[in-house]
C-alpha cells in the first residue's frame, strides 16, 4: 500500500511513523486509519530485525488534535458507532503489537490524538505537550477508547474531571498523573523515544512480546495471571532463556537472538 498520509522511515532498525497532515494538525481522517491498519496489521510485521516504532505527528504544533471532525458531519447513529469500532479496533492492532511502540508527543494530543497516544505502550511527552479530550463539546463521547484507557492509566477521579470538563493538561501534569513516561525539553522527544526502544532492543525479544500479550490481557479480558502463566512457560522453552540465565551466572552481558 502506498502512505499518502504517513511517512515511514527506517532508522537503525526503528520504524518512524509520521503522520503528515500538519495543516489540519494532524486531525486523524479515514485515509491515516487505513494506513495505520496497513502499517500494524501488515506492513510493520514483515520488517526484519525490527527494535520497536515510534508514532509521532509532523510540525511543533500537534501530534494529533482529534479524529477528523469533518468527517462527522452527517454520520447517522449506525455510521458513527461503525466509525468508532473500526478506530479503536486499529488502535487494538498497535496496543497488540508484538514490538513496543513509542508515541513521541509534541503540542496537542486531544481527543483521538489522545486516543492514539494512549494506545502506545509507552509515551514521550515534549514540555510543550498539551492532553485533553474535548469531545463533549462537540456533543460526542470519545470513541477510540478515551472512556477506558484515560480511566486506566490516570484513575477515575481525574480521568472522569478531563472527560466531563473538556480541560486541557500540560505534559508536567499529564506526567505526575501517569499518562506519559517522560517529559523532555522541546525536540528531545524523537531521541527520548529512540533511548527507550534501544534499551528494550537489548532484552529477549520473545519476552519483551510476551510481556505486552499479558498486560493487555488484564485490560482486555479482566485477568492476564493464567497468561502469565503460560507466557512463563513458553520463554522457558527459548533459548534466550537459556542464554540470559547462563549469562547472568557467567557475569557477562545476554546476547539475545529472539530464538
Ligand atoms: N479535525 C479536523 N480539523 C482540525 C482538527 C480536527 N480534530 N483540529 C484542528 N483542525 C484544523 C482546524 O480546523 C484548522 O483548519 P483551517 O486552518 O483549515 O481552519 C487547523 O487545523 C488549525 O487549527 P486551529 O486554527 O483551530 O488552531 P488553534 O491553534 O486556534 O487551535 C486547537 C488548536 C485547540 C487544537 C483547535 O484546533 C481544536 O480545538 N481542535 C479540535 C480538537 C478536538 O475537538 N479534538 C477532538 C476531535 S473529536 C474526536 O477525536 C472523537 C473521537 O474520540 C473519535
Amino acid at each position: 500500500m502506498q502512505y499518502e498520509i504517513l511517512t515511514l522511515e527506517i532508522n537503525n532498525g526503528i520504524a518512524i511513523l509520521t503522520i503528515n497532515r500538519e495543516k489540519a494538525l494532524n486531525a486523524l481522517n479515514r485515509q491515516t486509519f487505513s494506513e495505520l491498519e496497513h502499517f500494524f496489521g501488515e506492513a510493520g510485521h514483515d520488517i526484519p530485525d525490527l527494535k520497536g516504532v515510534i508514532i509521532t505527528g509532523a510540525g511543533e504544533k500537534a501530534f494529533v488534535a482529534g479524529a477528523d471532525i469533518t468527517e462527522f458531519a452527517g454520520l447517522s447513529p449506525k455510521e458513527g458507532m461503525a466509525l468508532s469500532k473500526r478506530g479503536q479496533d486499529i488502535l487494538y492492532l498497535i496496543e497488540r503489537f508484538h514490538k513496543p511502540v513509542v508515541a513521541a508527543i509534541k503540542g496537542f494530543a486531544l481527543g483521538g490524538g489522545c486516543e492514539l497516544a494512549m494506545a502506545c505502550h509507552l509515551r514521550i511527552a515534549g514540555e510543550k505537550a498539551r492532553f485533553g479530550q474535548p469531545e463533549v463539546n462537540l456533543g460526542l463521547t470519545p470513541g477510540y477508547g478515551g472512556t477506558q484507557r484515560l480511566v486506566q492509566y490516570i484513575g477515575k477521579t481525574k480521568a472522569l474531571e478531563l472527560l466531563l470538563t473538556a480541560d486541557m493538561i500540560g505534559a508536567e501534569e499529564a506526567y505526575r498523573l501517569g499518562l506519559v513516561n517522560a517529559v523532555v525539553a522541546p525536540g528531545e522527544e524523537m531521541a527520548k523515544a529512540t533511548e527507550l526502544i534501544e534499551k528494550i532492543a537489548a532484552k529477549a525479544p520473545y519476552a519483551v512480546a510476551k510481556v505486552i500479550e499479558c498486560v493487555n490481557a488484564f485490560y482486555e479480558e479482566g485477568d492476564g495471571f493464567w497468561k502469565e502463566v503460560d507466557a512463563f512457560g513458553e520463554c522457558c522453552a527459548t533459548e534466550d532463556f537459556k542464554e540470559g540465565a547462563a549469562a547472568f551466572v557467567e557475569k557477562r552481558k545476554a546476547n539475545f537472538t529472539g530464538k
